[in-house]
């Protein structure tokens, strides 16, 4: 389902919505709720609506587990580090228990990381499937979301959660998890903005199938609702708006 807002600021704010809702559902239903937060700039201005009154009040932190759909293997205080962000722009605004708070710790080496991430989602999950409630997704200029890059070996990837990722073109390790696993998710939200993601979100959306060169391709939640909240810089070549 394609979603689309006149600016980022009306995008965040929907995104924000999104949160709120599926957050305040799980936790009715189910006791808990499990995100899988985006990294990247686009998803800042949605973690900073979040630990607003108007929405942080409305949201049961206690029952709130946080995920990283990729980190950037760099020290926790690199501003390029995904876990820092949301720290920043949310976590460290709510009273969420820490214990529920999941980064992924990589600033060694990143297939040791994306082992103990594996064990981390396995012992949340336990013998329940691996479905996340809620996924934030990013789309980069070159077609990738969380680090599943152009072909990198990652994109093969049928059975492993979590996977560590050499990025050549920035020289960066990184750990992300897989598509299968995103796959799993109940809800999965991308959030597009700006004129610069146009043209790769019109190959995307509209182009003809090649994951390998645009990853993001991939996401498919086979038994989940796949969400797509553009503005109208980002869905300016879109043939097909909503
Ligand atoms: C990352 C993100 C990545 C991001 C896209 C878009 O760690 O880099 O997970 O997938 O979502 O690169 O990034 P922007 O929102 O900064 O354009």
């Amino acid at each position: 389902m394609i979603w689309l807002y006149d600016d980022y600021a009306a995008l965040s704010d929907a995104a924000a919505g999104i949160f709120v809702q599926q957050a305040r559902q799980a936790a009715q239903v189910k006791g808990w709720f499990s995100v899988v937060l985006a990294g990247g700039h686009t998803p800042q201005r949605t973690y900073q609506l979040l630990a607003q009154p108007r929405h942080r009040d409305r949201i049961s932190w206690g029952q709130i587990h946080i995920f990283w759909g990729d980190e950037r293997c760099v020290p926790p205080d690199d501003p390029r580090n995904n876990a820092r962000m949301a720290r920043q722009a949310l976590l460290a605004q709510v009273p969420i228990p820490p214990s529920q708070i999941h980064p992924i710790p990589c600033s060694r080496s990143p297939q040791v990381a994306a082992e103990q991430y594996e064990e981390v989602l396995q012992a949340f999950f336990g013998d329940q499937p691996p479905r996340f409630d809620l996924v934030f997704l990013g789309l980069g200029e070159n077609g990738h979301t969380a680090s599943l890059f152009p072909g990198t070996p990652v994109l093969e990837e049928r059975e492993r959660w979590v996977a560590a990722v050499h990025v050549a073109e920035q020289d960066m390790d990184r750990v992300t998890l897989t598509a299968p696993l995103i796959n799993q998710a109940a809800v999965v939200a991308f959030l597009v903005s700006g004129a610069s993601k146009a043209a790769v979100l019109r190959e995307v959306l509209e182009g003809p199938s090649d994951p390998n060169r645009l990853p993001a391709q991939l996401i498919q939640p086979a038994g989940g609702e796949l969400h797509w909240l553009l503005d109208r810089e980002a869905a300016s070549l879109l043939t097909r708006k909503a």
